[in-house]
Order: C-alpha cells, then sequence, then structure tokens
C-alpha cells in the first residue's frame, strides 16, 4: 500500500505574556481548516503550535505580578490549550520553547552552524534600540527611537553579543526569491521582502546578556539565545530536531522536514522570510517549502492588539453562541465569520455585529434552514427514507464545477472564494425547492421523491465541502441525513453525487443553528469579556435583572454556600433615579442615571422591555454599587439595578422600596 503523503504546517508558537484574543487565535484557526481540508485529501498532517516562553517581556510580565516566569508561563500555556480545545483545533504537536528538548534543539542548530559554516557567527559589541513588547530590534543605532509596530518607546540596549552575519547571504537570499517564488505568499509580500533585502542586510545579534530567561549558548552560558533565533527553531524542535540518535534529528524530524507551509501574520515576515531561511542555510538544513503571510484583523480599523487594547476575546463568542443557543454553534460561526468576511492575505475588520449579523443570515438561515427544511419533508412525506430519485438525474456539470472550483480555492486559500461557492450551493437548492414545490399536493410520489433525493445530494455535497470550516454543524446534518461515520474521514477530493443511497433512513431532523437575538448576544458577549478584563470580581452576583451587566454570571442552582464575608464584598446601596433614556438600536438596554448619596451614577440596564424611561425617575432602586466598570455599546455602565426575574421570559421587575429612604443608604 502507497504511504500516506504527509504535509507539515505550522502557525507561529504564541507569547505566553497575554491571552489570545480574535486576531491572534485567526492564524491557529485558519491552519486548523487548512489542516482539516488536507486530511480529507489524503494527508497526514502534523500540524504544530505553540507558546514562546522566553525573553525580556515574559521577564517583565512575571515581576509585576511577583511570579518567577516559569510559572506565569506555566498558567498561561494552558489558557492556549483550553482556548485550542475550545476552538476544536486539532493540532498534532504543542512546543514550549522552555522545554529541556526545545533548549537541547536550539543548542544542537548553533552547534551545527558553527561546525558548518563558523563565519557566520561572531561576537561584537551590539547598540541599538530594542521593543521590549513586540520583542524587535527597532533600530541599529542607539539614537532614541519608536517601534513601528506599537509605537512605544525602544529601549536602548548596549552590550557584547553573539551576531548571525546576515549581511553575507543577501544574494543567496534574492537567488531564492527567484528561483522559488512561491516560497513566500501572497506575492505582494514576497515583493516587499524582496525590496527589504536588496536595500541591504545588517548582522543581526543573536544572544542577549542583560537577560537571565532564556536558552543558555552552549559554553558560554552569561548569553541566553535571542528570542526569535529560540522562537524559530521550535518549528523544528517540535517535530523532534535534536533529540534524534545521531544527537541532531529524530526520525520524526527526517519524514517531517522540511515544512510545507508556516503560516504567519504579515508582522512577522522578516523573521520568516528573512532571518529564519538565512539561520538555516548557515546550518545547511533544507528551507521550508513555503511562508504565507496573512494580514491582520482589525477592529475599529486598528490591528487588534493588546498593547492598544482594542481587543475582542474568541471564549465568550464562543460560549455566548453556545449559552444562547442551547447547541454548539459558536465554534462554526466564528470560525464562518472569520473565513467567509476576510479575504485571506489582506486585512479585514471584525465586528461582533457583524458575525452575528452573518450567523443569523448564512447559518441560521442559509444551511440550518436548508437542511431543515429538506430533512422534514422527507421525514413528512416519505417516512424518513430517501427515496431513489423517479427518474434518472443529471445532477449536471454544475456540481462538478462547483466540487473544482471550492477544491481550487481551498489549494489556494482563497477561503472566501471557497465558502462563497458553497454557499451559491445553497441559495440555488433552495431555489430549486422553491421553483419545483415538493409540498404541492400535485406532485406525484415519483415527482417528490425525484426533487427531495437531489435536494437531500446537495446538502451531503455541502456538508463534505464546508466540514474545513464549520466542522460541528457538518457533522450533525450528516448524521441527520443518515449517513455513517466522520465526515473527517470522506475525501473530498473523491466526493460523488451519486454516493447518497437511496433507501437511507435519515435521523430526526433538529435545527443545527438556531437563531440568535442579535442584542441578546452583544449584551452576553460584553459582559463575559468584561469578566474577562476584570477578572478580580469578588464573588458573581446572581442575575435576575435582566440587566446586561450580570448575564452569563449567574452561578446555577446549588453552587457552593458564600460566607457572610463573601456577602459583605457586595456593597449594596438605595438609588434613586435621577433620568433614563433609551440607546440607540439596543432594545433592551436604558442609560439610568441614579442617585447613590454621594454621587450620580451612570448605570446600563436591561429593563427596556418592561419600563419605559419616563416611568423610572423618582424610582428608589437597589444599586451594586462596587462592580468594576463594564463597557456596552460603546458606554460604561457603573453598576447594577437589582431586580427580580418574572416568569419563564425572565421579565425585569425592579426591587424598590415601600417607605420613604435616602438615597446611598446602605442595604444589607
Ligand atoms: N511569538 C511570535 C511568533 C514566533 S514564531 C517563531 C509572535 N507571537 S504572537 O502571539 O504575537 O502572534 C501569534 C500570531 O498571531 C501571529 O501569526 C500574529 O501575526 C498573529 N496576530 C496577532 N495579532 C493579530 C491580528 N490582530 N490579526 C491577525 N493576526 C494577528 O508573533
Amino acid at each position: 500500500m502507497d504511504q500516506p503523503k504527509k504535509f507539515y504546517l505550522t502557525t507561529p508558537i504564541y507569547y505566553a505574556n497575554s491571552r489570545p484574543h480574535v486576531g491572534s487565535a485567526y492564524t491557529t484557526i485558519v491552519c486548523d481548516v487548512i489542516a482539516r481540508y488536507k486530511r480529507m485529501c489524503g494527508y497526514e498532517v502534523a500540524y504544530l503550535t505553540g507558546t514562546d516562553e522566553h525573553g525580556v517581556n515574559i521577564e517583565r510580565a512575571a515581576e509585576k505580578l511577583g511570579i518567577p516566569p516559569a510559572e506565569l508561563v506555566d498558567r498561561n500555556q494552558k489558557i492556549f490549550r483550553e482556548l485550542w480545545k475550545l476552538l476544536g483545533i486539532q493540532y498534532t504537536h504543542f512546543v514550549r520553547t522552555t522545554s529541556t528538548e526545545h533548549a537541547r534543539a536550539v543548542q544542537t542548530l548553533i552547534r551545527r552552524t558553527l561546525k558548518r559554516t563558523p563565519q557566520a557567527i561572531y561576537k561584537a559589541k551590539y547598540e541599538g534600540r530594542y521593543c521590549i513588547y513586540d520583542n524587535l530590534y527597532v533600530s541599529d543605532s542607539p539614537e532614541p527611537a519608536d517601534c513601528q509596530i506599537c509605537g512605544r518607546p525602544a529601549e536602548l540596549i548596549s552590550e557584547e553579543n553573539y551576531f548571525f552575519r546576515l549581511s553575507a547571504y543577501q544574494d543567496k537570499l534574492l537567488a531564492l526569491y527567484r528561483d522559488r517564488p512561491e516560497f513566500v505568499q501572497p506575492d505582494f509580500r514576497l515583493n516587499e521582502v524582496k525590496s527589504f533585502v536588496e536595500a541591504g542586510l545588517k548582522d543581526v545579534s543573536i544572544s542577549r546578556k542583560s537577560i537571565k530567561w532564556g536558552i543558555p549558548w552552549p559554553d558560554d552560558p552569561e548569553h541566553v539565545f535571542y528570542v526569535w533565533y529560540d522562537a524559530l527553531t521550535s518549528y523544528m524542535s517540535g517535530i523532534g530536531y535534536g533529540q534524534g540518535p545521531d544527537g541532531d534529528a529524530s526520525p520524526e524530524f527526517k519524514s517531517l522536514w522540511p515544512a510545507d507551509l508556516h503560516m504567519i501574520g504579515k508582522e512577522i515576515i522578516r523573521f520568516h522570510a528573512v532571518y529564519w531561511p538565512a539561520f538555516l542555510m548557515a546550518a545547511e538544513l533544507p528551507l521550508p517549502e513555503k511562508i504565507f503571510a496573512h494580514g491582520w484583523l482589525l477592529f475599529e480599523q486598528e490591528k487588534m492588539s493588546k498593547s492598544k487594547g482594542n481587543i475582542a476575546y474568541p471564549e465568550p463568542i464562543v460560549k455566548a453562541f453556545d449559552e444562547l443557543t442551547g447547541a454548539k454553534v459558536g465554534n462554526d460561526a466564528l470560525r464562518y465569520y472569520l473565513l467567509r468576511e476576510v479575504i485571506f492575505g489582506q486585512d479585514g475588520n471584525f465586528s461582533r455585529e457583524a458575525l452575528i449579523t452573518r450567523y443569523n443570515a448564512d447559518l441560521a438561515n442559509g444551511l440550518g434552514n436548508l437542511a431543515s427544511r429538506v430533512l422534514t419533508m422527507i421525514e413528512k412525506y416519505q417516512d424518513g427514507i430517501i427515496a431513489a430519485p423517479g427518474k434518472v438525474i443529471d445532477f449536471g456539470p454544475g456540481f462538478t464545477e462547483t466540487h473544482q472550483k471550492v477544491l481550487k480555492s481551498y489549494g489556494r486559500l482563497e477561503f472566501s472564494s471557497a465558502v462563497g461557492e458553497i454557499w451559491a450551493t445553497i441559495a440555488s437548492t433552495d431555489f430549486y425547492l422553491t421553483n419545483t414545490k415538493p409540498w404541492d399536493d400535485s406532485q406525484t410520489a415519483s415527482e417528490r421523491a425525484t426533487i427531495l433525493y437531489r435536494s437531500a445530494a446537495a446538502v451531503r455535497f455541502i456538508c463534505v465541502l464546508a466540514y474545513p470550516v464549520i466542522p460541528d454543524a457538518t457533522q450533525k446534518v450528516w448524521e441527520q441525513l443518515g449517513q455513517h461515520g466522520k465526515l473527517a474521514d470522506v475525501r473530498i477530493d473523491q466526493l460523488k453525487w451519486g454516493d447518497l443511497q437511496p433507501g437511507t433512513k435519515i435521523g430526526k431532523p433538529s435545527a443545527v443553528f438556531p437563531r440568535i437575538d442579535k442584542e441578546e448576544a452583544m449584551e452576553r458577549i460584553e459582559a463575559m469579556e468584561n469578566e474577562i478584563r476584570n477578572p478580580a470580581t469578588p464573588i458573581t452576583v446572581p442575575a435576575g435583572t435582566g440587566s446586561a451587566a450580570t448575564a452569563g454570571t449567574a452561578p446555577a442552582a446549588g453552587t457552593a454556600k458564600i460566607t457572610i464575608e463573601d456577602f459583605a464584598k457586595v456593597e449594596l446601596r438605595v438609588g434613586v433615579v435621577k433620568s433614563a433614556e433609551r440607546i440607540p438600536n439596543a432594545d433592551k438596554l436604558l442609560k439610568v442615571m441614579v442617585d447613590i448619596g454621594d454621587e450620580v451614577r451612570q448605570v446600563l440596564a436591561g429593563i427596556a422591555t418592561a419600563y419605559a424611561p419616563e416611568d423610572l425617575v423618582g424610582r428608589k432602586v437597589v444599586v451594586v454599587t462596587n462592580l468594576a466598570p463594564r463597557k456596552m455599546r460603546g458606554l460604561e455602565s457603573n453598576g447594577m439595578l437589582l431586580a427580580a426575574s418574572a416568569g419563564a421570559e425572565g421579565k425585569p421587575v425592579l426591587c424598590t422600596f415601600a417607605e420613604e429612604i435616602a438615597p446611598g443608604s446602605k442595604v444589607k
């Protein structure tokens, strides 16, 4: 039997000083789509990710928290792994740069380099400006300079370091780009890289004396490796480089290296397309096949990044969707949105509102509705059996054409067009149903069987093609269609129309993408994001106001009892409403100005469905006054109004007082 073809794919390893946001998770999500697609094409895929755990920014972040760096990175790498699990990321290798195996690999690589190309490494004095937030040499002169990524002033560094003679690689790199134009993609990025190299290359310092938190230089432990030399080596250490019996390469490394694809964001292209191939050339190791630099996810037109504070996190989105629909849809919703909305390779804007709109339009009304229509009719008219078509139908070149186009788009990493093609088939199948009307009494059983077979075959076809992007829902529909096994095991490249067997008994139809209320979803997401930003909230206050501030934080009935000291942490005061008004485009939220004795607070409360703003003025309410501020709809909420939650619909009923009571009085 033929050995399966191998495909080795990597994401950058993530800085372990902070948690991932939607922008950084984007690289990993995209790679998961590629990994799933390649597996469906018969490849054995190795997919590596990990955490970048050395460097000065980790050292400082730990110092701030008063914990050792090892504890910080250990804590943070778990957050990454948990997130990847939540997002269904099927990586096969996870590297931590603080592992002994990785350290051995980095030292092995430099030893090999010193042996094969000794002139590539030398010791010299370094003076320059360095950005500790982006781990980047901003300038090789001691003059003050700002970081080109985050804009902060860079730090002065002056010390004796080991240097890599990058300047000697200019011609070799230019020859590489010329001989292998596919090496860097998209092509406009290759042009940027070429211009950079053509302008002349300076040698780079690859060790540090001033930093302790790193991998020691072999035989000169006063120096630790520069974090990028350390980090780039993870692509090899993670698959066994430096561990083999010959002290250099394990059998796994030999079978997987060179990587087929390093997927990265555009801001780290220089490290990957200039430094990394030069490091490998000096070590006389094969170069990766391809480096693809995708664009940024922008949030309000700026790069989403922790240093700017404009971040959306993936967990609240996924969890809010799952909780509000009672189905596991959040992961698919996020993946679908990112892959469809952003033209891969270019920058794209991220918006939670647009994500919810897309979910309702394309997933709930699109695929979900089509699957449910078809399955319900098969159940209703054919006792749940997919009947043979009444007449032999030519499934038509249209579908073959779509199949070819989708494969081509996936192959070229043009995800938005792949998804667009698949959704065009959803639309045309819907249109076909509307035109042929299988529900019409005038249809004979045979005519109806033809229409329903064709539609069910289309849904099956769509499931296979869309699986890499929305793996959870497609698997559910697959099973509802009575198909066996895992979609992951279906060969997407060998998909055939006629593979839907007449006589198949379908499963129970149920909605795979229940619709979601935009405002409710926004409130839930924002509340959870606030929870991530202000994790210090002493205890969670039971929900019940229907107020946005509490959504998603209610402990389940029967949770552990709290002590009186716990309760005393919640500051409750009497408030008197001074004014209230609606918030544009928010049906449930009111902006309430409430007098709490020594100040008038702005509180956003989710009570608009139960109270008219004008009826609230003068009303006495109970305010939680020591809740961390939260932002909703761009407005700050400084507290929470307590309310009961009435009936099955949870209508909010504000807590109030029958007796006279002054604003600001303590409630206990
Ligand atoms: N640790 C380095 C990589 C070393 S690889 C040898 C690093 N880490 S990172 O955590 O900052 O970035 C991880 C990935 O997230 C990179 O691909 C980066 O480009 C990507 N992104 C971070 N913010 C992003 C956006 N706002 N949008 C899209 N991708 C972004 O760099």
